[in-house]
C-alpha cells in the first residue's frame, strides 16, 4: 500500500502536483501552507513548521515553484521528513534516467536517456529533458522549455516557459533564463539572461 503524500505549498503548483499523485493512484489528504489564501480544492491541514507531526503516516512533496524557497524548505527538512516523487502518466522517463527525491515531472515532459536530475527539481508541463543531461538539486525546467542532449544545469537554476538551451552547455548555479530565452554558449555567473541569444541582464537576487 503506497503511502499519503502531504503537499507543502497549497497554492498553483502544489495543486498540480496533487493532480499528479492522485491520478497515479496516490492519496493526498491535504496541503501545508502558511498563508490564508491557498487555491480551490485545498485541504490545509496546518502551517509548514507541523510538517514534523505527520511524518511517521506520509511522505511530503515540496508544491512550491520558485527554487529558493523550495531549497529552505527541504533544507530545514532534511533527515527529518521522507520526501516523494511525483511524475504523471502522461510523462516518459527513460529507463535508467535518475530521478531525485522530491522532484515532480509534469504532464507530457520527457526526460531521456542517461538523463540525470537532482533532488527536489521540476520539470514542468511539456519540457523536455533530453540525453545524458545533468540536473543539480532546486532546478526548475518550466513549462515547454527544451534541454538539448548533455545540458549541465547548476544548483537552484530556473529555466522559463518556452526557453531553449543547446546541446553541451553548461550553466551554473542560480541563473534565471526568461521566458522564450535561447541559451547557446557557457553561462558562469549567476543572475537573470533574456533573449535569443540569452545575454546577462541582471545579478541574482
Ligand atoms: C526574466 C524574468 C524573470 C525577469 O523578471 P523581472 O526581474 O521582474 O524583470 P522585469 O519584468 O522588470 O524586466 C526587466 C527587463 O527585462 C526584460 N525582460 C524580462 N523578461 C524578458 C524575457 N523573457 N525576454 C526578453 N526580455 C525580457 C524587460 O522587458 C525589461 O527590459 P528593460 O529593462 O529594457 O525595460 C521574467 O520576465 C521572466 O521571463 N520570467 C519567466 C516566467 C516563467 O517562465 N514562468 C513559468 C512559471 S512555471
Amino acid at each position: 500500500m503506497p503511502e499519503k503524500v502531504i503537499i507543502i505549498g497549497a497554492g498553483g503548483h502544489g495543486r498540480v502536483i496533487a493532480d499528479i499523485l492522485r491520478s497515479s493512484g496516490r492519496e493526498v489528504p491535504g496541503f501545508l501552507d502558511d498563508h490564508a489564501t491557498c487555491g480551490p480544492d485545498t485541504n490545509v491541514l496546518g502551517k509548514v513548521e507541523d510538517a514534523p507531526r505527520f511524518k511517521d503516516s506520509a511522505e511530503f512533496i515540496i508544491g512550491i515553484g520558485d527554487n529558493k524557497t523550495r531549497m529552505e524548505i527541504a533544507e530545514r527538512f532534511k533527515g527529518v521528513l521522507r520526501f516523494a516523487t511525483a511524475v504523471h502518466k502522461s510523462a516518459v522517463i527513460a529507463p535508467g534516467a535518475v530521478l531525485g527525491e522530491g522532484s515532480a515531472v509534469m504532464a507530457g515532459a520527457v526526460v531521456n536517456v542517461g538523463a540525470v536530475i537532482g533532488s527536489h527539481c521540476v520539470i514542468n508541463t511539456s519540457a523536455s529533458v533530453d540525453h545524458d543531461c545533468a540536473l543539480s538539486d532546486f532546478v526548475h525546467v518550466s513549462p515547454g522549455a527544451r534541454l538539448a542532449g548533455n545540458v549541465t544545469l547548476g544548483k537552484g537554476t530556473w529555466i522559463g516557459i518556452g526557453g531553449a538551451v543547446i546541446n553541451d552547455v553548461t550553466i551554473c548555479p542560480w541563473c534565471v533564463i526568461g521566458a522564450g530565452g535561447v541559451v547557446i554558449k557557457n553561462l558562469d555567473k549567476p543572475g537573470t539572461y533574456v533573449g535569443v541569444p540569452v545575454s546577462f541582464k541582471a545579478a541574482d537576487r
